[in-house]
């Protein structure tokens, strides 16, 4: 029998300030319980990929930027919608690094995880701020600013429900688009900044929380990153008791996170009868 390492990372979901982050603004996030385990298993020859829930043309280039070319089967098991913002690359790079070191017999500590992380990261997305592995890799609820060390944040656990669009958006595709746009873009990248810190006053009050998302969503669409489905699914969650609801990653697709403090069976069902994949959970998880 070979031997095998496992790791595991959970997956995120961006409460405010996705694509301000890139440009220094600060940005909420918080893991999420879903998230993608990687095993390795000692082989002969190059390193490979075996069996995958990710299926990805970049997929051997990341593996490539953490692991050694020879002697490894790489296997990826995820329950996280890939590509939808919920940061799937981010969880399968902080999965890989855990699976790497256990199969070093240690435990990385958070430079290491940082460091490589943004190696893989970077493969997937260009020029990413470093927020989604960050968060991947502390968990909880997080405060992240790009070039500062990430704060961990205390904040109320919200129900929330997440409405899947079913198609994938491209992050690397979406961050340069909007950096096209600038500066015709940059009042609203400034505004979506400014949402963040009004949050952060009103992490307490969840009304108060909500009319920011709402207005997080309108921001997004004006820099280009909403799609009408995507203001449609925040329509349905406004319509069926959300709070607020607004696109949550990078947008051109992806999900949306709707706060529904009344835990969201309402908008779930509602959903359904549309035919969009939905699940509630809470923001961030106990
Ligand atoms: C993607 O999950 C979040 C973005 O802000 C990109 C980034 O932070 O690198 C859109």
């Amino acid at each position: 029998m070979s031997a095998t390492f496992t790791g595991r990372a959970p997956g995120k979901l961006i409460l405010l300030g996705e694509h301000s982050v890139v440009v220094g603004h600060r940005a909420i996030a918080a893991a999420v319980s879903r998230g993608t385990t990687v095993r390795l298993t000692d082989v002969e020859g190059p390193t490979r990929l075996g069996e995958s829930s990710i299926q990805d043309d970049r997929l051997m280039t990341a593996l490539r930027a953490v692991l050694p070319a020879e002697g490894l089967q790489v296997d990826i098991f995820t329950d996280l919608p890939v590509g939808r913002g919920m940061g799937s690359s981010a969880a399968l790079a902080i999965a890989l690094l855990r699976a790497r070191a256990a199969r070093e017999g240690r435990t990385p500590d958070f430079a290491e995880l940082h460091h490589d992380g943004f190696l893989v990261e970077r493969v997937f997305h260009g020029n990413p701020s470093g927020l989604d592995h960050c968060v991947v890799a502390m968990g909880g609820a997080v405060l992240y600013r790009r070039g500062e060390a990430p704060a961990p944040l205390q904040m109320p656990s919200y129900p929330v429900v997440v409405l899947d669009s079913g198609v994938a958006g491209d992050t690397g595709q979406l961050v340069a688009g909007v950096a096209s746009r600038r500066p015709g873009v940059d009042p609203a990248l400034m505004r979506l900044g400014e949402l963040v810190e009004l949050a952060l006053r009103s992490l307490h009050d969840p009304h108060a929380l909500g009319g920011i998302m709402c207005e997080a969503h309108a921001r997004l669409g004006e820099i280009g990153v909403s799609t009408p489905d995507l203001d449609e699914m925040c329509a349905l969650a406004l319509q069926n008791g959300a709070l607020g609801a607004k696109l949550s990653g990078a947008g051109g697709g992806g999900v949306v996170l709707a706060l529904c403090p009344d835990g969201g069976e309402a908008l779930v069902q509602a959903a359904a009868r549309r035919k969009i994949a939905a699940f509630a959970c809470r923001l961030p998880e106990a």
